[in-house]
């Protein structure tokens, strides 16, 4: 009898033994328990994302005559050089060299793998788009592989813009203070 007790015993142990264990292990692993909260936050997160794309940005072309290249050059160097080289034929980092930058096709230097939502956009880089992606890449390129939080003052992204223009073969004009883009000769004007 004392036997068969132990035995019993012994059993009904390990039995609630692989069953506590059972349930932590679950607990730890459960992919579904894994799976909700990751998929919450990827919900929410585009949403954020999405919201800045309603802050209207004041032109920035009538403020790159004055800007400071200088500072320009340097903020790049703190803030982009880690992912973009810039001079002429310079290697593709974490995103594209960027040599004639402005006025360049959007989503076209050779050789660099570019996110789907960078391919879709279509047209060149001007002044003012790049000052939309240089603020808040995400709120400007739906789900952007560039993961940089953004210049948020004004300054100094047309700083950075007045820059990235003198690192071009032939940068386009810019646009005069207080002007309409175009200049006064141009037939497309209404
Ligand atoms: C953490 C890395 C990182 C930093 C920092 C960064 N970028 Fe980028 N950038 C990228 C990546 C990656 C792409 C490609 C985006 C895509 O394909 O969605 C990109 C793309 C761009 C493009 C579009 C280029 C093209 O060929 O169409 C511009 C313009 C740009 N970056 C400007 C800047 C500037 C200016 C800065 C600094 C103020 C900067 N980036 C900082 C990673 C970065």
């Amino acid at each position: 009898m004392a036997n068969f007790n132990t035995v019993a015993g012994c059993f009904l142990a390990s039995a609630l033994f692989a069953l506590v264990v059972g349930k932590v292990s679950n607990a730890v692993v459960d992919p579904h328990h894994l799976e909700k909260p990751a998929l919450a936050v990827t919900d929410e997160a585009p949403a954020e994302a999405a919201a800045p794309a309603a802050v209207e940005l004041a032109p920035i072309g009538p403020k790159l005559a004055s800007a400071k290249v200088d500072h320009g050059k340097a903020l790049f160097q703190q803030q982009c050089f880690t992912c973009h080289t810039i001079d002429k034929g310079g290697i593709n980092k974490v995103g594209p060299n960027q040599w004639n930058l402005v006025g360049r096709k959007k989503a076209s230097e050779p050789g660099f793998s570019y996110s789907s939502g960078m391919q879709a956009m279509g047209g060149s880089w001007t002044y003012e788009d790049i000052n939309h992606m240089i603020f808040k890449p995400l709120a400007f390129v739906k789900g952007t592989k560039m993961a940089f939080a953004g210049l948020a003052k004004e300054q100094d992204r047309a700083d950075v813009i007045a820059y990235l223009r003198t690192m071009n073969d032939s940068p386009p004009p810019l646009p005069e203070a207080g002007a309409a883009p175009a200049p006064a000769a141009a037939p497309e004007k209404k």
